[in-house]
């Protein structure tokens, strides 16, 4: 998915359009995931888990996150590892959108990643790309998260890794179609409550650990859900909430069995 400079300036512009006529300003993050928000929707519980994993392993975990894009939920990251790092190949990303780039953030191939992290991210890593071998050489856990049906090569079974854990939340997509229904499309109350029953929530998150260190990252992660507070949030979680995703909700839709955001154990 090569971007270029253009390509970031027009679809810049056509943010600056959404923006003057929005209805909420958390909606961008669903809507231009690229310039202000991720690609799989979190809530301050999902960076909690993640720093509970990480901590799993070391008092100080080193921690990269590969294919950072400009750092949204690394950002959050950094706010309890103060140390973490990401790395991005696209360095357009900055200039294209007229930012700074983080020093925190190196602008690098994760081909070329030069040393070792108690804990790699992975956060959608997109079709056509696969930098297992490398991820999986520099460190012992792994998170991704992968949007179901269309990433493929995210899955570090064969990598020496076991799966320890998994939960599921909503892509940007399954969000942003459900903010575009109810806020930015003519269309019945009832046709877009039928609309809604079909929602889907295809970003799963896997956790990943060598053998050594598993029954660690579980027990951790085990420890960590039994007191998490839902209620610790980001302000931006009231669209989540608004369009049908809650917290362990369930959804109509077959595809989605489980509640969002459980955890299962493998
Ligand atoms: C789908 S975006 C996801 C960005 C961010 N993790 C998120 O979820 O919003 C994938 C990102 O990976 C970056 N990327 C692709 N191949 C890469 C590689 N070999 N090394 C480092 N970054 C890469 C892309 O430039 C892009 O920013």
């Amino acid at each position: 998915m090569p971007f270029f400079t253009q390509d970031l300036r027009n679809a810049r512009k056509s943010l600056e359009q959404y923006r003057a006529h929005a209805a909420s300003p958390h909606h961008e993050r669903y809507s231009f995931p690229f310039f202000c928000g991720t690609y799989f929707s979190y809530r301050r519980i999902d960076v909690r888990r993640t720093v509970a994993i990480a901590r799993a392993v070391g008092e100080n975990p080193s921690y990269l996150d590969v294919g950072c894009g400009y750092g949204d939920f690394l950002k959050r990251v950094r706010e309890f590892l103060p140390d973490a790092e990401g790395m991005e190949k696209d360095a357009g990303i900055f200039y294209g959108l007229g930012i700074e780039k983080p020093g925190y953030i190196a602008v690098s191939d994760a081909h070329w990643i030069s040393k070792r992290y108690d804990v790699i991210f992975v956060g959608w890593m997109e079709p056509g790309q696969d930098y297992r071998d490398p991820v999986a050489k520099n460190t012992d856990v792994i998170i991704t998260t992968l949007d179901q049906g269309i990433s493929l090569a995210a899955e570090f079974d064969g990598h020496g890794f076991e799966r320890v854990a998994r939960w599921r939340t909503p892509s940007w997509e399954d969000v942003n179609i459900e903010i575009m229904n109810r806020h930015y499309t003519k269309m019945g109350e009832q046709k877009r409550a039928e609309l809604a029953k079909m929602r889907g929530a295809h970003n799963l998150w896997y956790v990943y650990a060598r053998p050594r260190v598993a029954g660690r990252v579980r027990e951790a992660l085990k420890a960590h859900i039994a007191r998490e507070d839902p209620d610790d949030r980001y302000d931006f979680e009231v669209v989540l909430d608004e369009c049908g995703f809650g917290y362990m909700q369930k959804l109509e839709n077959p595809a989605v069995p489980e509640p969002l955001w459980q955890v299962s154990f493998d």
